[in-house]
């Protein structure tokens, strides 16, 4: 049984469901030496059930909701309800299948057969798309640094480890075809022949239903030897992830589809260089490419309408389960916070008061109320000491003390780190050490966060200072001086 300890499902419950669930099954959670054959307990940060955790996995079969443990012990039937899903844009872009029924591929068929692949790229580079992972890199800019060889290997990643992030799982279970259809014409863009799909294994459901688009998608002759009558083949496979946050880092995931370990390794060389098995390699997360078909299809102009002048487009926010409509929403980039927060997810459930909202994920970072003005958007979020990331939005209120919170985002750290460098793995497990003191930094910790934010290899250990940095300032007076 796998049991989610991360944000979201921490904030439902100031993580009292660990040992519920733990004295409900007369385990202890992450102990190999534990004497019950029949039952191994691990913990695990995020199983895409943000909007209704606390939640678990037993086997393949999900449970979630208050009475978790109940449902583990097999004193209350499992349940995990179905993702509640809106449009708040009028004309939803990669919901378009999900609400709608745009079919993705009459856009592929028409591409293979009348466009070139320098045209697509000019036309995904006219519409603004940028990377909807997290680092928000031009989508058409990286195609291009590929080289066009057709060993270009196209990766999808639907790893989608930030806690409080479901709009991929959403993606790739409700709307496989838009996925691969993606893929599909991002290969094509690239001059590649092979395209990968990798699903983390924390979500079996994705994972099989990717299989099937597959195969369905080869049964209506839509990949295989030269479709619709293009020029080159195309084959699709899909990879089952190994379980960590880090493995979702583009180097990591490339060194786990190798058979090594899913760390991060440095840059360059670029994986648009040398990636897969030393192919050019081009990644790209689940959501970026949902997008693709509605921009073939539409048009660029109609893309670049959309959202910000500086930051087009649409992007698929999550609402954790402490709001009182949780779910995953299409919203313009460029969106008010405060109106997610307060029109779409209703504020916070039985009235509660909003203490602190993180916004992207762990590597993203943690807003005040008084700062909910503040427009969904990179610039205008890293202004403000935080991230867009994969925009998930997990609200956590006056029931948990900040230091809690604080001993939290170390926990992640500290258990999420690959430790391919010793600035993260030894920074985020002193960080961790120092919460749990209880203890207020002294310099030698200020400078700690320093060195980590500026030497750690990936992104991971770079940002997580800054993450920090935000929750103390939103905590205000309650935090102080925990920032370094
Ligand atoms: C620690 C870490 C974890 C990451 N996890 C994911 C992930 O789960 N899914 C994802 O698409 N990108 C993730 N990324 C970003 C990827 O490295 C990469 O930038 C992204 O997949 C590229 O796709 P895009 O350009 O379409 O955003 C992660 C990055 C870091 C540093
Ligand atoms: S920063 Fe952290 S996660 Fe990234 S390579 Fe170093 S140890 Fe691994
Ligand atoms: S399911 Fe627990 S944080 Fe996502």
């Amino acid at each position: 049984m796998r049991v989610c300890t991360a944000t979201a499902c921490f904030a439902a419950q100031a993580g009292r469901h660990l040992p519920a669930v733990e004295s409900a099954l007369g385990v202890t959670a992450d102990d190999d030496r534990d004497p019950d054959p029949g039952v191994s307990l691990r913990t695990v940060r995020c199983l895409g059930y943000c909007y209704g955790g606390p939640a678990a996995l037993d086997g393949v079969t999900p449970c979630a909701g208050p009475d978790v443990a109940d449902q583990l012990a097999g004193r209350a039937r499992p349940q995990a309800p179905p993702i509640p899903v809106a449009d708040a844009t009028g004309d939803p872009v990669v919901l378009a299948g999900v609400l709608g029924d745009e079919d993705p591929w009459r856009i592929w068929a028409e591409t293979v057969s009348r466009r070139t692949p320098e045209a697509v790229r000019s036309e995904v580079a006219a519409s603004g798309l940028r990377g909807r992972g997290g680092a928000g890199f031009p989508v058409a800019a990286k195609w291009a640094a590929a080289g066009g060889s057709p060993d270009t290997v196209v990766i999808a990643n639907g790893d989608e480890g930030d806690p409080g992030s479901y709009a991929d799982r959403l993606l790739m279970e409700e709307d496989p075809a838009r996925v691969l259809a993606g893929l599909a014409l991002a290969c094509f863009a690239c001059g590649a022949r092979r395209g990968l799909v990798l699903v983390r294994s924390e979500y079996p459901r994705a994972l099989a239903r990717m299989r099937e688009a597959v195969e369905r998608a080869r049964a209506d002759g839509h990949l295989g030897h030269r479709p619709h009558g293009g020029d080159a083949g195309l084959e699709i496979g899909v990879v089952a992830g190994a379980g960590s946050y880090v493995a979702g880092e583009e180097t990591a995931l490339i060194a786990e589809l190798e058979g090594g370990r899913g760390c991060a390794r440095a840059r360059p060389p670029y994986p648009t260089d040398r990636g897969l098995w030393d192919a050019p390699t081009v990644v790209n997360n689940v959501e970026t490419l949902a997008a693709v078909p509605w921009i073939l299809s539409r048009g660029a102009a109609a893309y670049a309408r959309r959202g910000t002048p500086g930051e087009t487009g649409t992007k698929l926010v999550c609402l954790s389960e402490r709001f009182a409509r949780p779910g995953c929403h299409e919203v313009e980039l460029g969106t008010p916070i405060r109106r997610i927060v307060t029109e779409l997810g209703g504020g916070l459930r039985d009235g509660a008061e909003l203490e602190v909202l993180q916004v992207g994920g762990p590597l993203g970072g943690f807003l005040g109320e008084a700062d909910l003005d503040v427009p969904l958007t990179e610039r205008d979020l890293a202004a403000h000491g935080a991230a867009l990331g994969h925009a998930g939005l997990v609200a956590v209120d006056g029931r948990i003390e900040p230091l809690d919170v604080l001993r939290h985002v170390w926990e992640f750290a500290a258990a999420e780190s690959c430790g391919a460098c010793s600035p993260c793995r030894v920074g985020s497990r002193r960080g961790l050490e120092r919460a749990r003191s209880g203890v207020p930094p002294d310099a030698a910790h200020a400078r700690m966060l320093r060195v980590m934010g500026e030497a750690s290899l990936c992104a991971f250990g770079r940002r997580l200072p800054y993450a920090v940095r935000s929750l103390v300032r939103a905590y205000g007076e309650r935090l102080r001086g925990w920032g370094g």
